[in-house]
């Protein structure tokens, strides 16, 4: 049986990959930080639907110094890991206390690199290992207001390309999939104004949906993506990329 690690699967972009991912025969641990009851919900519809498959929850704030230990201590078998977390602060960047800036690190990058030091020999030692982050394409065109998240997205990207080098002779491949705007609790924020000026701005005229994302994520996890590695795959509707 193969098993995926889906960090953030109780967000809207996670509980989409781990839809799919089932779908395609996955078995999964599905992590969540808050929305436990969200996260149990979506186990128990995919244990009904695919009753051959595990689908475990671990509960992990990504914020945390021992967040990589507790959610390593319980996995077992590891093929692929999705890292589907992450939140955002808007503000001008002098206005960010040194806690923020440590809090976006370490959620969206730090941790994410140490849950790999310790889960990478199981999934070495899988065949057609996967490793996904969820970057950004303020990652590669950054955005005002959101200074630190596009620099972390941005070394999200660079994690990729230097860490698939090392570890693809173990037949582990590691990539981004760097969505645009995408509508989901992150951008609950925005009203429906901004939203429209947002539409007016990307040329196919839409958030995408987290479906959209999610596709490619399952692409990327299928055996036959084998030789896609060190890449981010901007998906965003023709915005910025
Ligand atoms: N939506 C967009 O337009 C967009 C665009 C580009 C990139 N992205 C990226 O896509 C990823 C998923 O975002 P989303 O749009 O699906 O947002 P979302 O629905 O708000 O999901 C956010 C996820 O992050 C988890 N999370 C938040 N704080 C955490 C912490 N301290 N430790 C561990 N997990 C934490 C949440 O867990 P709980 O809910 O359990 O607390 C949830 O699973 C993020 O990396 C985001 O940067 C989103």
């Amino acid at each position: 049986m193969k098993f995926a690690l889906i960090c953030g699967a109780s967000g809207n972009i996670g509980t989409a990959i781990s839809k799919d991912l089932a779908q395609k025969g996955w078995s999964l641990y599905l992590h969540y930080y808050q929305n436990e009851a969200t996260t149990n919900q979506l186990a128990n519809e995919l244990r009904a639907e695919y009753p051959q498959q595990d689908f475990l929850t671990i509960q992990a704030n990504f914020r945390s110094e021992d967040a990589a230990q507790k959610i390593s201590q319980n996995i077992f078998g590891l093929n692929a890991v999705v890292f589907a977390q992450g939140t955002t602060i808007y503000q001008l960047f002098d206005c960010f206390s040194a806690q923020q800036l440590e809090n976006l690190w370490q959620e969206q990058l730090k941790t994410p690199m140490l849950v790999i030091q310790k889960v990478i020999k199981k999934i070495s030692n899988a065949e057609n290992g996967r490793i996904v982050f969820i970057g950004s394409i303020y990652g590669a065109v950054g955005s005002s207001m959101e200074v630190p998240y596009s620099a972390i997205k941005g070394g999200i990207s660079s994690f990729v390309n230097a860490y698939s080098k090392e570890v693809a002779s173990l037949g582990v491949t590691v990539n981004a999939v760097a969505p645009g705007a995408v509508a989901t609790k992150m951008n609950d924020e925005f009203n429906q104004t901004e939203i429209e000026a947002v539409n007016e701005e990307i040329p196919v005229g839409r958030f995408g949906d987290p479906t959209e994302i999610s596709h490619i994520v399952q692409s990327i996890m299928d055996e036959r993506a084998s030789y896609l590695t060190g890449q981010t795959i901007y998906v965003d509707g023709g915005w910025k990329k």
